[in-house]
């Protein structure tokens, strides 16, 4: 064992394959759930980041809901036994058939993101002699301070009500008889670490709610998203994010209504840490101005580096030799089939072990088969 992996075991496994710290899972939803239960926060586990059956079922296990952006994540949901009346279903383009699914179901609530929209779901909820739970989306126009791809709740972004149009939606409702306005709800970005962004959502979200106030309107709950970040230099330091920070910002500085509630959506908080890439060095190909450790898996088990220039460490986790530098790369047909550039590994011999960190969000579920590779398999610490 080196670190914090059985590599012993590992030796026998077929890699690529994901790798997951089910008790570190566990006490990170021990944390989420002591930190929000302080204030009687209600929190969703973000699909979005890991949809592995094992995983959503421990989720489930321990009380958590279910944030959901399409008709696949939601079956996924209940299938891993989630109750329906702890879903709430976002997304700018829901199709039918998914509305129908979330009607059908009697999800807690639509998070709409347009006046079209809305109507769609007016609609089909009609048709079903059904009344739909809505909570608003709104694009609060608040800077996230992250990577543009992943940044969501600024003017130019598709994502929400804009709030210049927030009246006019609202106008609708009193028009519409299949929908019910019970919330809204915010999400500004992903992997914010500068907190502050969080305060100055609650900021403009007390003024939204200032404004609604006037027309005599106040909603059951307020949803603030997910977003936290996680320390992808130090997988390790604080294995666990600072939920207890996060969930503090908002009790200090939400105006919330008596009997208001609020939802949390995070998703690469609780999962991004409990998971690595394990793969193995194919080759090591000394280049004409750089050496290179080639792996087995590539940006079909991992797209983060690839997408968006993320930064994940990469670790030898076979042995302890002296450290050399190498560009780690996959043997997917892209240049940016690249792991990381000049990256520092113990030296590498061809078959060594090598963990890429910080893998459990946005990994697995991301995977892809182009070149025709084969989706890799998950392995769990408590059984292997
Ligand atoms: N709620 C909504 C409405 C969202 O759009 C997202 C993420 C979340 C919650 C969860 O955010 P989290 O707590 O995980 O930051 N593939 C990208 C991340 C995309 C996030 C999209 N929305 C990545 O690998 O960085």
């Amino acid at each position: 064992m080196k670190g914090i992996f059985p590599i012993e075991k590992f030796k026998t496994l077929q890699t690529p394959f994901y790798y997951y710290n089910t008790d570190l899972l566990r006490s990170t939803l021990e944390l989420v759930k002591s930190e929000a239960g302080k204030y009687g926060y209600h929190v969703h586990y973000a699909v979005k980041a890991n949809a592995n059956q094992k995983i959503l079922t421990i989720i489930r296990e321990n009380g958590f809901g279910a944030d959901c952006v399409s008709g696949g994540e939601i079956k996924a949901c209940l299938e891993a036994g989630f109750p329906a009346n702890k879903i709430v279903f976002a997304g700018v383009g829901k199709a039918d058939w998914e509305i129908n699914l979330g009607l059908d179901r009697d999800i807690f609530s639509f998070n709409v993101e347009s006046a079209a929209e809305l109507a769609v779901i007016n609609e089909l909820a009609e048709a079903k002699g059904k009344v739909a739970s809505v909570a608003l989306r709104i694009n609060p126009e608040v800077d996230a301070n992250t990577h543009a791809y992943i940044t969501t709740g600024l003017k130019e972004n598709k994502f929400g009500i804009n709030l210049c149009q927030l009246e006019s939606v609202l106008d609708l409702f009193a028009t519409l008889k299949n929908v019910k306005l019970v919330g809204l709800h915010f999400h500004i970005g992903s992997q914010i670490t500068d907190l502050s962004s969080f305060q100055s959502l609650c900021t403009r979200v007390n003024e939204i709610q200032e404004s609604m106030y006037k027309r005599q309107m106040i909603v059951e709950h307020i949803n603030f998203g997910g977003g936290l970040g996680i320390d992808y230099h130090n997988p390790d330091r604080q294995a666990i994010p600072d939920f207890q920070a996060y969930f503090a910002i908002f009790n200090k500085h939400a105006k919330l209504r008596p009997s208001q509630q609020v939802h949390f959506e995070p998703g690469r908080s609780i999962m991004a840490q409990c998971g690595s890439l394990i793969s193995q060095v194919l080759y090591v190909k000394e280049g004409s101005s750089k050496r290179f450790a080639i792996l087995d898996a590539g940006f079909t088990e991992l797209i983060r580096p690839a997408l968006y220039q993320a930064y994940h460490q990469i670790e030898n986790i076979s042995n302890d030799e002296a450290v050399e530098m190498y560009d780690v790369v996959g043997p997917v047909c892209e240049s940016s089939d690249c792991f990381g550039k000049e990256v520092e590994l113990n030296k590498v011999h061809r078959g060594d072990l090598i963990a890429i960190r910080s893998a459990g969000a946005y990994g697995e579920i991301m995977a892809s088969q182009y070149n025709c590779r084969q989706l890799p398999k998950a392995y769990y610490s408590d059984t292997l």
